[in-house]
């Protein structure tokens, strides 16, 4: 049986003030049955995981690079992310496949250093408007999640973001049975890969405009183990209705 995980990913969002968020999202949270992940800008990362410590709630980076020190200025390796208290890191966003022309064979590389060193990886895929309109959407994740996914992962180090790009901080959300035809294809390809116990552990989040109101019809859906919340995850207010919503 797959635990759910609500997932929250503060983008560059978020000052030392942000960190009270995190003692709300604890407070106000009613559903112990849930595990949650927050992944605060790196220069929050090691006081959050102090806020955090003791309770239910990990913290993730939002990446990290594929080598663990050297001269990479600005990055950060895997070892730091564990050495400052993450227990997890998003790898392969859109935002960064787009903005730091990171391709799936580098995502890859991140995803077999990170897990290597301990992390949890919530590797993410998504097709764009255009790949959606001209009925690539299937083809053009099978790719992503052979090509970003390594041979070691496993379904306690694995963790998959469907997030289309279009669906991204837009008010969009595909239709539900869109979102489950991309989650039950995942699943499949899991299968077809690295068995069905690995493929039946391995949890499979939903990401793109996930708000309150539209969280549980969203979760009810077949394989979707969760979701990978942006601008719904910045307050209290916001993330415990969806971590409420996954039953
Ligand atoms: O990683 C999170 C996603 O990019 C979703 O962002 O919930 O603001 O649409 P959003």
């Amino acid at each position: 049986m797959r635990r759910k995980l609500a997932a929250g990913n503060w983008k560059m969002n978020g000052l030392t003030t942000q960190l009270v968020e995190l003692d709300n999202i604890l407070k106000s949270n009613e559903n112990p049955a849930v595990d949650l992940l927050i992944c605060p800008p790196a220069t929050l990362i090691a006081s959050a995981a102090k806020h955090a410590r003791g309770s239910a709630m990990m913290i993730g980076g939002q990446d990290c690079h594929v080598n663990l020190s050297g001269a990479h200025t600005g990055d950060i390796s895997a070892e730091m992310l564990r050495d400052s208290g993450a227990l997890a890191v998003i790898l392969g966003h859109s935002e960064r496949r787009q903005d730091h022309n990171e391709t799936d064979q580098i995502v890859c590389k991140k995803t077999q250093t990170a897990m290597e060193n301990g992390l949890i990886s919530v590797v993410c895929l998504g097709e764009s408007l255009e790949q959606r309109e001209s009925g690539e959407t299937l083809q053009v994740i099978g790719a992503q999640l052979a090509g970003s996914v390594p041979d070691c992962a496993t379904s306690d180090t694995l963790v998959i973001a469907y997030e289309p790009i279009w669906a991204i901080g837009t008010g969009l959300v595909p239709s539900l049975e869109q979102i489950a035809e991309v989650h039950d294809f995942i699943r499949e390809k899991l299968t077809e890969r690295f068995g069905t116990d690995m493929a039946n552990g391995v949890r499979i989040l939903y990401g793109g405009s996930v708000k309150p109101d539209n969280a549980a019809e969203i979760f009810g859906v077949s394989n979707v183990d969760g979701a990978l919340v942006g601008g719904a995850s910045l307050s209290a207010q916001d993330f415990c209705p969806i971590i409420s919503a996954l039953e």
